[in-house]
């Protein structure tokens, strides 16, 4: 009976213990590639193929001082809603339709691990 107790309360302390999954960046940096990349440079410098001829011009997203002016909220903001959202370009469009909640967790977090 001790021994059964002792496995139900090792068990159950295994299960509070299990991570939150946390979000995967190499998932984000798939999708980004294939859905941003145009625009923003495959590693979102804002050097992708079409950056040249918009106006604005993405910003570059590994810029440490951007990186610190934003919060999560802010940059999953524009990627569900787009730019006019929050006051940008709509040329940045919304890409909530075809994002999961997931996707949108992981872009933010392959975008917040780009830097200098
Ligand atoms: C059609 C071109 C285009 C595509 C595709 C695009 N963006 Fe953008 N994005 C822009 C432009 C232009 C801006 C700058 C808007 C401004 O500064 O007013 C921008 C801005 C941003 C910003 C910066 C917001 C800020 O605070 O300055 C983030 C983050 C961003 N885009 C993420 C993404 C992600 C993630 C994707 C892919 C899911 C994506 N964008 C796809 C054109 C694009």
């Amino acid at each position: 009976m001790r021994v059964l107790l002792t496995a139900v309360v090792l068990s159950a302390g295994a299960m509070l213990a299990q991570p939150v999954p946390a979000a995967d960046v190499a998932a984000g940096e798939t999708k980004f590639k294939q859905l941003c990349g145009t625009c923003h440079g495959p590693t979102g410098k804002g050097d992708g193929p079409a950056s040249a001829a918009l106006n604005p011009q993405p910003r570059d997203l590994s810029s440490a001082e951007w990186q610190n002016e934003v919060d999560d909220a802010h940059i999953r903001t524009v990627i569900a809603d787009g730019g006019a959202a929050v006051g940008l370009s709509p040329i940045m469009t919304a890409f909530g339709h075809a994002l999961s909640d997931e996707d949108l967790d992981n872009l933010v977090a392959y975008i917040r691990s780009l830097d200098d």
